[in-house]
């Protein structure tokens, strides 16, 4: 008689795995594709992102035809980023009337009334210095100042019709501004998704070479977080809830398992995971070195991140996953 626990029983054949695995298989429905449009008189811009294989910054044309892909594949959600032919101090192009991310939402939403379109709400991608707020003298970035552009920023998307905001910028009181902004305009009715738990990663770099968005001086610490903090994660995160936003963002996804789970577990609201560029740029630099199944290896990637306790996933994977129909 054997007095050890035989764990294996339960392994020894596929469906006594499957009948007792814990997470459930990554739907369609939970992931988030984000794509890249950029600025350009040419509407069949197509400039591949050399440090992202198999990502592009991409023409109104093009995103059209990448999106429309993606859709007959399965794909439900997107979030958009914008490349403007000009930055400048103001980030005047985040909240253009006919900014680039306005146009794409309105292209998108046109063609695709149920996709539903989030927009990232930042300003670095349109600031000459890279920064996510408007810069002081000495090079701070602003906080308070700050505000009625992000603000300015969200409502723009939600008048060309974007369904969802999501604040990406990490000033304190933005969600309260946007809200407050957004009420004011009849979009009482418009979620914000905020990115409540940002940290300070290293894991963005390929993201920056993409949106062209690298803090020319200076870096974001004093105003995303410090990777070693996991119980400022939990203030982050009511303090967002406190200001009304409807969903939280974790980022990055798959070093900060921990804080998933942390939050999941103090929250109620929908929870986010966004597995940033520098994850997806590692999975597919072994891959195409064969070093990794880089099909398995992103597959793990994605149930770590669910089982950590995220609803959904942002994830540049998403559309190459519905297409080769891993995730229905
Ligand atoms: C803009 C923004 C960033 C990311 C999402 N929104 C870059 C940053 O904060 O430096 C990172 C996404 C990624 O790495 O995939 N604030
Ligand atoms: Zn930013």
């Amino acid at each position: 008689m054997t007095t050890f626990h035989r764990g294996r029983r339960l392994r020894r054949t596929p469906p006594l795995r499957a009948l007792t695995r814990e997470t459930a298989p990554l739907l369609a429905e939970d992931l988030i594709m984000p794509w890249f449009v950029a600025e350009s008189r040419d509407a069949d811009f197509c400039k591949p992102i050399p440090s992202m294989p198999g990502q592009f910054q991409l023409g109104l044309g093009q995103l059209e035809k990448q999106v429309a892909r993606a859709v007959d594949a399965g794909l439900t959600a997107v979030l958009l980023f914008g490349i403007p032919a000009v930055k400048d101090e103001r980030a005047s192009g985040a909240y253009a009337e006919n900014g680039i991310v306005q146009q794409a939402v309105r292209l998108l939403k046109r063609r695709w009334p149920a996709l539903l379109v989030i927009t990232d709400v930042c300003l670095c991608e349109y600031m000459s210095h890279g920064h996510c707020g408007l810069l002081a003298p000495d090079g701070e970035a602003l906080n308070d100042p700050t505000l009625p552009l992000l603000a300015k920023t969200a409502l723009s998307h939600a008048q060309a019709g974007a369904d969802v905001v999501a604040p990406s910028d990490m000033m304190d009181g933005r969600v309260a501004a946007i809200r407050r902004c957004l009420d004011d305009h009849n979009f009482a009715h418009l979620p914000v998704l905020s990115y409540a738990v940002k940290y300070a990663s290293a894991y963005y770099g390929p993201f920056r070479d993409a949106a062209e968005s690298a803090p020319a001086s200076g870096d974001r610490k004093s105003y995303q977080m410090d990777p070693g903090n996991a119980r400022e994660a939990l203030r982050e995160a009511r303090a967002d809830l406190d200001e009304g936003a409807d969903a939280l963002i974790v980022k990055p996804a798959g070093p900060y398992g921990d804080i998933i789970r942390a939050v999941r577990e103090q929250v109620d609201v929908p929870l986010c995971a966004y597995q940033v560029s520098g994850e997806y740029s590692m999975i597919r630099a072994a891959g195409i070195n064969g070093w990794i199944d880089e099909q398995a290896v992103m597959l793990e990637s994605l149930q770590g991140i669910k089982r950590a306790g995220a609803d959904m996933i942002v994830t540049y994977f998403a559309e190459s996953l519905l297409r080769q129909g891993l995730v229905r």
